[in-house]
Formats: structure tokens, sequence, C-alpha cells
């Protein structure tokens, strides 16, 4: 049941951060290290969304019962606002974020939050810390809405009870290097998401049960994990918290291809927008099934040229080697590639207000 609610209360920080240390804070942001002064709460309880606060950000107090401790009823989203070139702050598809948190709710039996709710919220904690934008190109406000389970119950059954937080993190690079390609590797001992389960949820228990995987990859020398399919070990799903992009050169034609939605990839915003810049940049675009044998064929007869990774966190991300247990695939001789850097910028000059707006994906949050 989607209830209406009250709006906001608005508490201002009684302790915001002065404006030199804010400067400091947010001069070099890399990424997820440091949060403005406010948050904003809403509760569920008695069936309804409950009257919610913007107030100033730090912990919450939680029962040790809360039953997202104990059987994770925890989900997120990540979304981001940028600085225009007149000033203003505008956030990017956030619509399709409300949209996928109440997919990922329902999915973990939690009730869904009115996306008027959503918007209101992001808006409000956006405009009162508006100075925490910060303004370069690759810079962005970053946007965690969250909701969890607060029922005081041990039984194994839906909450009745749940919080919905967000709160506002300013971003730089997501990896440390910078815009360089990383390297992955292909997980062949652990899977991400079997059909049936929940990997097109944004659900918290999804990335705890990645968290081996990705130190395995570090263990072997590499920034990050490519999934297979759980069933057959072959088809590549996707990366850590991104979505993966294959592109091909064949008779003069750019084609880029990414693996289909199963119900068992995460619908990423931004995999489903470089589809359409891809396509309005005149290449030619597929969602389809890809193995890993392909890959290799593919890299091997020159076909595929590049690789990259996308998502609202890493923006694109070029992939430049490849490792598995047994074998190794080198991609662009390691470097960045055109058509990667191409996509790369149209989207962040689109997100940054440099180009013209043409599919109408940016929110105006305030002047
Ligand atoms: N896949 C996973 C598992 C993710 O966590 C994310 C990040 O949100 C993505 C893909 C990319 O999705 P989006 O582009 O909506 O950020
Ligand atoms: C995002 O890109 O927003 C993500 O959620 C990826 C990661 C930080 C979990």
């Amino acid at each position: 049941m989607i209830s209406s609610t009250p709006t906001l209360l608005i508490t201002p920080s009684d302790h915001p951060a002065s404006d030199a240390q804010r400067e400091e804070r947010i001069a070099n942001p890399s990424f997820g290290r440091i949060f403005t002064d406010h948050m904003v709460v809403i509760p569920y309880r008695d069936g309804a969304w409950q009257r919610g606060e913007l107030k100033a950000y730090g912990p919450l107090s939680l029962d040790p019962a809360a039953s997202a401790l104990h059987y994770g009823q925890a989900i997120f989203e990540g979304f981001k606002a940028f600085s225009q070139p007149d000033g203003s702050i505008k956030t990017f598809r956030p619509a399709s974020n409300s949209a996928r948190f109440n997919l990922s709710a329902a999915r973990l039996a939690m009730p869904a939050l009115p996306e008027s709710l959503f918007m209101e919220a992001a808006d409000a904690l956006i405009t009162i810390d508006k100075a925490w934008v910060p303004k370069k190109v690759g810079e962005s406000l970053y946007l965690r809405p969250l909701m969890f389970a607060t029922d005081p119950f041990l039984g194994v059954r839906p909450a009745n009870e749940y919080l919905f937080v967000l709160f506002a993190s300013p971003a730089g690079a997501y990896f440390p290097q910078g815009v360089k390609p990383v390297t992955v590797w292909i997980s062949e001992d652990y899977v991400r998401a079997a059909p049936g389960g929940t990997g097109e949820a944004k659900c918290a228990g999804n990335y705890a049960a990645s968290l081996i995987a990705q130190s395995q990859a570090l263990e072997k020398g590499c920034d990050q994990v490519v999934w297979l399919d759980a069933v057959n070990r072959e088809n590549i799903e996707e990366m850590g918290g991104m979505n993966l992009f294959f592109v091909y050169k064949e008779e003069g034609k750019t084609r880029v291809i990414t693996p289909e939605l199963t119900g068992t990839l995460l619908s990423g915003i931004t995999r489903r927008s470089l589809l359409q810049i891809a396509a309005d940049l005149g290449y030619e675009v597929e969602e389809r099934k890809l193995t890993v044998q392909q890959w290799r064929d593919d890299i091997a007869s020159g076909k595929m040229t590049e690789v990259f990774a996308c998502g609202t966190a890493a923006v694109i991300t070029p992939v430049g080697h490849a490792k598995a247990k047994n074998f190794e695939i080198k991609i662009n001789n390691g470097e960045n590639g055109p058509v990667t850097m191409a996509l790369r910028e149209a989207l962040l000059a689109l997100q940054h207000g440099t180009a013209n707006d043409t599919h109408g994906w940016m929110h105006q949050v305030c002047a």
C-alpha cells in the first residue's frame, strides 16, 4: 500500500560546518568518506509513512533486536546532484532511482515509498546543503537513500516498522587512480545472484555476499570482480557495483553491447542511459548474452576493441585487463579507449549541463 504523507519537518543543524571546514572537506572529495550537515529520516509504522524530519546528520539509535540487523531487510539507492553552469543544482534521473528503490522494497517484502516523498526528501536535503555540492567536472553530491527494518522482533517475517534515511556525500573519483583502466578478476568460485534470488534488487545482502570475492580479486592483484551467471558460469553478468559494456568495431561500424537483463543483474540507470547516449552518438547498441569464451575470442580476433564498466558512483571506468584462474585478457593494450571516453564525456556533459538534456533526464532542484 502506498499511503500519502505529510511533508517534512525541517530542523536545521545547530552545528553546521563552517565555510572554511566545508571548503576543506570538499576540496578533494574521493568517494563516500565525508557527509553533509543534514539528513532526512522518515519512519514507517502502523501501515503508513509518518511525518519525516530533515535534521542534523548524526548517529541513529536502534534497538538491538531491530530485524534488519538479523534478517537483512535493508535496501539502498545511489544517485547524484550536479552543479550547473548557471549555479543551479540538478539531479540525474532521480525518479528512476525512486522506482528501483520500490522494486527492491517489493522483492524484500518492504513497503513502497511514494515517489513524491522520495523527491521531496532529496530536493529538501540538497537545497539545505547546496553549498556542499562540488563544482568541478566529474564531481557531484552523491545521494544515498536507504530503508531498513526497525521492528524489535526476532520472529522471521516481514517487519512492521521501517526507517527511510537519506544522506549526502560530496563525491569525486570512485577509484583512487582516477579514470585509468581497472583490472578485473573473473570470479569462478563465487556467484553474486542466482535465478529467483535478489540480484535485481539493490539490497544490502547482495553486497555482503560479494565481499569475499572482492577480497579474492584484490589478492590476485585485481581491482574488481566480474560476476558470471550462477547456473552455467559462462555468461558475463556485471562487475562489482557496475554494469559492463563491450565495444565492437566491424566493417567501419561501432557496436556497443551490454549483457541483457535476466533478473540476476541490477538494472543500472547509467547502463540504461548509455544505451540511449550510444545510439544518439550513432553507435549500434545491443543487449544480449555474452560468454567469457566470446570475450576471449573477440579480443583475440580484434573485433572487440574496448570494455568498460558503468554505474552512478564510478560513472564510466575503462577495463584494461581481465584475469581468471587459467587465462588473462588484455584489452586495448591496457589503455583508455576512444568510444569509452566519448561516452563518458557525453554523459558528464549532460549531467553538468554543458550539453542539451534532450531526453529530459535532469531534475531541477534549486536555483
Ligand atoms: N550493478 C550493481 C550491482 C550496482 O550496485 C550498481 C550501482 O548502483 C550498478 C550495477 C549500476 O547501477 P546505476 O547505474 O543505477 O548506478
Ligand atoms: C552506485 O554506483 O551508486 C553504487 O551503488 C555502487 C556502489 C557504491 C555500491
